[in-house]
């Protein structure tokens, strides 16, 4: 018999239905582990990247050094820490895995610090996260392998210096911005992952759906690709679902019209919008007339948390060109009410030109 406590969890679960589409690691995602390349070649995408770290880790191995301090960026889902795992991988170390916020004291770091081995990778995700005190301990030993400490304190205080061993840290974020500067400028080496094409993301759905044991062909690997948002996260995710409904309408194989079909169940329409997405175009519509709308005002019309609107779901809007920020606020253009079917007004007609227009 179900208990009051179950109901309301099941309702909860509809509400706070995790976002398909989102770039975000969901509980889901877990055996995604099975899905990450291990080598550069099964890396696909990234080409510019790619060749210039193939680059810095072979001359790193002829000088036989550490490789210089690397530092991922990008948005979420991109392949950040598929990349960590294979540089290390391809310098044939050790790698050793943290993020920034579980660093909590410098103490933390200083021992993860003692304990690398040579030419080992440090990999600090959220690297944007790490708290003032344990930066600090992170400079000198970016610098010049070494963890230097204050002792005692007043005339008596003496600054005393340990070793370390020569190691590379592979720092991933997705707000550069949010870096310092002394930290930023303590990397040799700024990788800045760009979404992926159509193509690089139907590559890796076929790579992906061999690993499944779910063939799919190539017009629906192609479909998926295009509303994925330039993810290989959501890429990925989207063709597991995809399997899922293939499987039970017995196929053994994915067409393109089990993945059409698929995508309208989940919700999830030609462009790689979903429901949320879409909620918050019909609000600017509706009940802004298009803009300009704040962020805080915006957020409490649609019931979603404001940071959710500004980490999520504008940028991909920003990118389609769908919204456009102003210094009043956010405006809809004249592509996001095509979008939807709705006429589209005067004022979201005017283009950047006319604003440059001064007669
Ligand atoms: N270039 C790629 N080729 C093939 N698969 C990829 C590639 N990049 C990422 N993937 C797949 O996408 C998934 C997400 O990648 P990853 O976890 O490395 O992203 P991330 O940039 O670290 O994200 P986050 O910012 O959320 O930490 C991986 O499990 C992997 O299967
Ligand atoms: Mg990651």
């Amino acid at each position: 018999m179900l208990k009051d406590e179950d109901i309301i969890k099941s309702g909860m679960d509809d509400d706070f239905d995790e976002r398909l589409i989102s770039s975000e690691v969901i509980e889901r995602d877990e055996p995604e582990n099975i899905l990450r390349p291990k080598t550069m070649d099964g890396y696909v995408g990234q080409e510019k990247v790619k060749t210039n770290l193939a680059v810095f880790i072979e001359s790193a191995k002829m000088r036989n050094e550490s490789l210089d301090h690397v530092l991922l960026y990008g948005p979420p889902g991109l392949g950040k820490t598929t990349l960590a795992h294979i540089i290390a991988n391809t310098l044939g170390v050790q790698i050793k895995v943290t993020s920034g916020p579980s660093i909590e004291k410098s103490g933390d770091l200083a021992a993860i610090l003692t304990n690398l081995n040579e030419g080992d990778v440090l990999f600090i995700d959220e690297i944007h996260r790490l708290n003032h005190n344990v930066e600090e301990i992170l400079y000198p030993a970016m610098e010049d392998f070494s963890l230097d400490f204050i002792i005692g304190k007043g005339p008596s205080a003496r600054s005393v210096q340990i070793p370390l061993k020569h190691f590379t840290l592979v720092g991933a974020t997705t707000k550069a911005g949010m870096l310092s500067s002394p930290l930023r400028d303590r990397f040799g080496v700024l990788c800045r992952l760009e979404p992926y094409t159509n193509e690089e993301l139907a590559e890796i759905v076929r790579r992906s759906s061999k690993i499944l044991g779910a063939e799919i062909e190539p017009e629906g690997a192609m479909e998926l690709a295009s509303r994925s948002r330039g993810t290989p996260r959501i890429v990925n995710r989207l063709l597991r679902r995809v399997r899922d409904f293939s499987l039970v309408s017995g196929h053994d194989k994915i067409t393109l019209a089990d993945t059409k079909k698929a995508l309208s169940h989940l919700e999830i329409d030609e462009l790689g919008l979903d429901r949320t997405d879409i909620a918050v175009i019909e609000a600017m519509i509706d009940k802004f007339n298009g803009g300009p709308v704040g962020l805080e005002t915006l957020a409490a019309t649609v019931n979603e948390d404001a940071n959710t609107i500004e980490d999520v779901i504008e940028p991909f809007l920003l990118q389609l060109g769908f919204i456009s920020r102003t210094p009043r606020g956010r405006v809809l253009t004249a592509g996001a009410y095509k979008h939807l079917g709705r006429p589209v007004p005067k004022s979201a007609q005017v283009s950047i030109f006319d604003e440059n227009d001064d007669d």
